[in-house]
């Protein structure tokens, strides 16, 4: 019998739409360093063009910042194409959800006047639940007391739960996702059991009726948006909508191919858009990576280009680099090339955003790594092992810097040559266009070279 033949008969052959559809235009926005490059500004001025935006990875350890017209929103759950009214904003299964958390987010978006009724949030995604996020702050506490060649043997995480709650997943038995939140029965039964493993590693006092009763009242607000979004994905696509993906987190900070074990606990490139949505890659045209102008790093962990000195402290301040999520000083160093290209190389960008290049004005010389010193040799290649890295040393270029302030140039040819010369150095090693360069944090303090020609973003 043939696949159409059989299917005529069958009551489950009714809907294969990506099958069948055109590929659509679907486009990924990624971080290729430590995280906070400035992919919720990114995102937000990609969205425009997009009708759903969808967060596939992490939970409420992101923090995205979108400036629109000089009002400041800090998204951590939420994807943030909220601010578009209209758009579907969608957390799909790969996401660990925070139910109070995602809850105040929802809150303070509404009280600001934006309106989140296209937020709707995976009945598969995982719940963080507290015993979690108590888990988080033991784990790190214990590992603080632990000494290393590096400092003490913590990760620095933001203590949001995340490790625990993926742990949890992939242990099964005890673990809660969003659509249990609506099944009180499966609900207690889980929470019971996890209760009765989390007691004997924290030895402390889980009440899980209270826990239950929480976390029930949260789904009942939540009610209304918890659905099966793979399907709800596939529906857009088959109906030719553009879905754009916002990464969380970013490449060294993956699980597999990031600086292990100074790492989250999720997959953070554009690899983990298929197994974090249920959409495969195919799909998606356009895959932007996200880079600084320099370097920064909240948590532990190598960072060969580190700058522990007057010219850290001055980019710190100046970019106003402080977590968005814990409020943590950023680690701040200059741009490192080589972890970028091995970045932009898994998850395949197609095109890089440059951002706060804006912050780099005022320095004489702007320096770049381009090549490791590693065991007496000189490389070319990252080495993702946290202790592979911390044996190597950065090979430095030198680059000539720019004075001029360029928050209000929005053409490259406003630029200062030094500063064109920065960004086709940055071309020429990764090997990827430079298509968008932010020059401020404002929605509109972006250079959008291919708008310039003709075509949108
Ligand atoms: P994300 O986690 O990658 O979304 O980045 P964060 O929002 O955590 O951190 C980036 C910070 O830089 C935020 O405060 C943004 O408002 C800001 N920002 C983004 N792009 C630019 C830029 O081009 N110039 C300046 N000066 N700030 C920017
Ligand atoms: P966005 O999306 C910067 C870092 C933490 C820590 C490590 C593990 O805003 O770029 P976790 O709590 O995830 O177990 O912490 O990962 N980290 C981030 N750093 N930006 C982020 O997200 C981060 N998400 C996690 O600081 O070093
Ligand atoms: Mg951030």
């Amino acid at each position: 019998m043939s696949v159409q033949e059989s299917c005529k008969d069958s009551v489950q052959c009714h809907n294969t739409p990506s099958q069948t559809a055109p590929a659509a235009h679907a486009s990924a926005v990624v971080g290729l360093q430590w995280g906070d490059e400035g992919k919720g500004k990114i995102v937000d001025l990609l969205a425009q063009d997009h009708d759903a935006v969808v967060r596939y990875n992490g939970g409420a350890n992101a923090g995205h910042s979108v400036v629109v017209n000089k009002k400041r929103y800090a998204l951590h759950l939420v994807p943030s194409g909220i601010l578009y009214p209209g758009k579907h904003a969608i957390v799909a299964n790969g996401v660990v959800i925070d139910p109070a958390k995602i809850i105040q987010e929802i809150d303070q978006l509404e009280e600001a006047g934006i309106d989140t009724s296209g937020l709707v949030l995976s009945s598969r995604a995982h719940v963080v639940l507290p015993y979690h996020k108590l888990e988080d702050q033991a784990r790190e506490t214990l590992l603080a007391g632990k000494t290393t060649e590096q400092g003490d043997a913590s990760i620095g995480t933001t203590k949001r739960g995340i490790g625990p709650c993926y742990a949890e997943k992939i242990q099964r038995a005890a673990a809660v996702r969003m659509g249990d939140l609506l099944r009180p029965e499966v609900l207690k039964e889980r929470v019971a059991r996890a209760c009765t493993l989390h007691r004997t590693e924290l030895g402390s006092d889980l009440d899980d009726k209270a826990i239950v009763a929480d976390a029930l009242a949260q789904g009942e607000k939540l009610s209304a948006r918890i659905q099966d979004t793979t399907y709800l994905l596939h529906d857009l696509v088959a109906s030719g909508k553009k879905l754009l993906f916002e990464g969380a987190n970013a490449t060294m900070l993956d699980v597999d191919h990031g600086t292990y074990p100074y790492v989250t606990s999720s997959s953070t490139t554009a690899l983990g858009i298929g197994p974090g949505t249920g959409i495969p890659t195919r799909h998606i045209s356009r895959t932007v990576g996200v880079i600084k102008a320099y370097s920064t790093r909240v948590g532990h962990g190598p960072m060969l280009t580190e700058l522990d000195n007057e010219i850290g402290e001055q980019i710190r301040t100046i970019g106003n680099e402080f977590g968005t999520t814990t409020g943590r000083p950023r680690r701040v160093g200059w741009l490192d090339l080589v972890a970028v290209k091995y970045a932009a190389m898994i998850s395949g960008v197609s095109e890089l955003a440059l951002t706060l290049l804006d912050v780099l004005a005022g320095f004489d010389e702007l320096l770049v790594c381009t090549g490791y010193r590693y065991q007496g040799n000189v490389i070319d290649r990252f080495l993702p092992d946290a202790s592979d890295l911390a044996e190597a040393e950065p090979i430095y270029e030198t680059l000539p810097g720019f004075s001029q302030d360029i928050t209000a140039c929005r053409q490259m040819n406003e630029l200062p040559a030094e500063a064109l010369r920065y960004i086709e150095r940055v071309e020429s090693f990764v090997g990827v266009r430079v298509g968008l360069i932010g020059v401020g944090p404002g929605r509109e303090q972006t250079i959008r070279r291919d708008a310039q020609a003709g075509s949108t973003l």
